[in-house]
C-alpha cells in the first residue's frame, strides 16, 4: 500500500503514522474500528476509509447526509479528512457523528495519515 504513496509522503509517514496513531486512540477509536473486518462500532469502520466513498462501510447505519454526499459520489481523500476534521458538521450538517474535530492542526494532519495507512490492499 505504501508503494502507491508519492516519495515525499513516504518519507515523512513512519513518524507521523505513530503520533497518528496515538490521537486516534485518544479520541477516535472508543468509537471507530481500523481493523479489517472489524465490526462497526458506534461509529463505521475506518478501515481503508481513504478511496472509500462517503458513508461507505456496509456494516454501519448512516445519516441520510452522509448517505447522501456518498450517493452524489464523493470520495474520501487525506486531504478531506483534514478539512471534515476541523468541523465535522460544518462539512455536513445533520451529522449524527456525536464528536467533535481536533482542534490541533497537527493533530489532525497526523490522523489523517494514520487513516491514509490503513488502506485495505
Ligand atoms: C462518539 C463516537 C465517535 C467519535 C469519538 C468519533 N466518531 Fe467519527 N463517526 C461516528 C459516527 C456515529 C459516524 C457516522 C455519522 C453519521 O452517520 O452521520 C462517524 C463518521 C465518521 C466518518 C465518516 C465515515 C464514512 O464512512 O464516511 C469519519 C471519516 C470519521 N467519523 C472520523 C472520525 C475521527 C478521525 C475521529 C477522531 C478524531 C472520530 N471520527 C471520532 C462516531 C464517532
Amino acid at each position: 500500500m505504501r508503494r502507491l504513496l508519492p516519495a515525499f509522503l513516504l518519507l515523512a509517514l513512519p513518524a507521523a503514522a505513530a503520533e497518528g496513531e496515538a490521537v486516534f486512540r485518544r479520541h477516535c477509536a472508543n468509537c471507530h474500528a481500523v481493523a479489517a473486518g472489524a465490526p462497526a462500532g458506534p461509529g463505521p469502520n475506518l478501515g481503508g476509509v481513504v478511496g472509500r466513498k462517503v458513508g461507505g462501510d456496509p456494516g454501519f447505519d448512516y445519516s441520510p447526509v452522509l448517505q447522501a454526499a456518498g450517493e452524489a459520489g464523493q470520495r474520501w481523500d487525506t486531504m478531506m479528512l483534514e478539512r471534515f476534521l476541523v468541523d465535522p458538521e460544518a462539512m455536513f450538517p445533520g451529522l449524527w457523528m456525536g464528536a467533535n474535530g481536533l482542534r490541533e492542526a497537527a493533530d489532525r494532519v497526523a490522523v489523517a495519515r494514520y487513516l491514509t495507512e490503513q488502506r485495505s490492499p
